[in-house]
């Protein structure tokens, strides 16, 4: 079957471009946010430690599998899907796991703007100064007094799915690949000055590490297990097709492998950072490590308040948060965009505006869950806590293991060997181990250990 020429679909202008934006998506509230707080809620350093394990064993792998079929296929995720599946002769039900992709990246949206909404509002916060000196309780009642009013919440989940739409609208080119490139390593150095000003506080500097670092085992619980699996996809964006679709812009002489290694050494060299910022402060302010969402939004806070031009900084780093945040929004919609774009023949401006508004509206539920909805349960979660648990732990890993089984005994071995073009075959080899064996063993058993099967 011959593939459609590239005309309406993008590409890159350069392999630059792929990893800013890769790395762009990759970043952002999961490293920032998430990790810390998940990392607090389930005991530290035996989570931390299956967390890394699963960015090695399957994250890595999975992909490289994404970006493979995402350039293969030069399209959206359910067209690659739907072409690439005629073109190995395997059943067309595997469009359904573009499907399911086009599903969880709308559904993370929705309440990923919301935090994103909460960052934005701490810009301003921030700027005027009322961190200074702030005590733990004080931080605390300033965060709350934000999500516990959901006109506030809603206006700057509103403001951000905004700014979301308006750059997807434009195209991934123009607008995007400029401004990653300045907001990573600005990121990057804010959060080495943070680290630098937590590791002042001396013991609870090794604290902090040692609550990280050194594995307690019998802290681990399967839902860690879970989570930190789950959490792996979500912060290097995969499962989802977000990585795929970018792929797909993607020119075919670049090396799919250095690259997926170094957006993933990044994305874990953020999310590291970012917990030897966090959890001193935490230790040293004698606040719990398992506060849950809101532990970010309280302990940097404190840290700028005590800090010499705190409020410049401040100010600067919750900008830094927002960019990233937004680099990854604009990737969990473009798969959906793409999608209308390729086969409703409407223009980028009205697809992102549709889908932004639908993942609005979705937002309202995570809006909501903060404030007057905050006893509305559902298997005891929040709607907020559902959306998440439900993406994150289940259709994530899902997708990742349906991609990895795609790639790995669906297509040929000469596809993919001809897509990677690894030099070293040694390398290929452990790949395809990898995306055969290791990695969907790995990611069933975590699966069967959850509902209690095995284990
Ligand atoms: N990886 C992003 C983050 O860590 C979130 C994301 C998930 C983006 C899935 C795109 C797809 O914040």
């Amino acid at each position: 079957m011959s593939r459609p020429a590239r005309s309406i679909h993008g590409e890159w202008s350069s392999r630059w471009a792929f990893i800013l934006a890769a790395t762009g998506s990759a970043v952002g509230l999961g490293n920032i946010w998430k990790f810390p707080y998940i990392a607090g809620e389930n005991g530290g350093g035996a989570f931390v430690l299956v967390y890394l394990g699963c960015i090695a064993l399957i994250g890595l792998p999975v992909m490289m599998a994404e970006v493979l079929i995402g350039r293969r296929g030069r399209q959206n995720p359910v067209n690659t899907l739907k072409s690439l599946s005629t073109e190995e002769k395997a059943p067309a039900s595997w469009t359904l796991l573009g499907w399911m992709g086009l599903l969880a990246g709308f559904i993370i949206l929705s309440y990923y703007s919301v935090i994103a909404g909460q960052a934005m509002a701490y810009v301003f916060r921030a700027f005027s100064g009322v961190f200074t000196g702030v005590t733990a309780d004080g931080a605390n009642s300033i965060h709350q007094s934000l999500t516990g009013d959901p006109e506030r919440l809603l206006a700057w989940h509103t403001l951000f799915m905004v700014f979301t739409m308006t750059v997807v609208a434009r195209g991934v080119k123009s607008g995007l690949e400029k401004l990653v490139s300045f907001i990573m390593p600005a990121l990057f150095i804010m959060l080495i000055i943070l680290v630098g000003y937590a590791a002042n506080t001396g013991e609870y500097f090794s604290q902090a590490a040692s609550f990280l670092f050194t594995p307690d085992f019998s802290k681990l619980t399967e839902e860690a297990v879970l989570v930190a699996m789950g959490h792996a996809f979500f912060t290097l964006s995969l499962g989802m097709g977000a990585i795929m679709v970018y792929g797909s812009y993607l020119k075919k002489e670049t090396s799919i492998t250095t690259m997926s290694i170094s957006i993933s050494i990044a994305d874990t060299i953020v999310a590291l950072l970012a917990g030897m910022a966090i959890f001193p402060l935490v230790f040293a302010n004698g606040m719990s490590p398992d506060a849950g969402f809101s532990l970010l939004f309280v302990t940097l806070p404190i840290a700028f308040g005590h800090m010499a031009g705190g409020q410049l900084f401040g100010g600067l780093f919750f900008i830094l948060l927002v960019f990233a945040a937004w680099s990854s929004a604009i990737s969990l919609i473009e798969p959906a965009v793409a999608w209308l774009v390729e086969n409703k023949q409407i223009s980028r401006r009205r697809a992102s505006v549709t889908i932004g508004f639908a993942a609005w509206l979705l937002g309202l539920f995570t809006v909501f869950s903060f404030n007057i909805g905050e006893n509305w349960l559902l298997f005891g979660m929040t709607m907020f806590g559902l959306l998440d648990y439900l993406t994150t732990n289940i259709m994530l890993p899902l997708g990742g293991l349906l991609t990895i089984i795609f790639a790995g005994w669906v297509m040929a071995k000469e596809s993919t060997k001809d897509e990677l073009a690894i030099r070293l075959p040694i390398f290929y080899h452990t790949w395809r181990i990898l995306v055969r064996y290791i990695s969907p063993i790995a990611i069933i058993i975590v699966f069967l250990n959850k509902i209690g099967l095995v284990g």
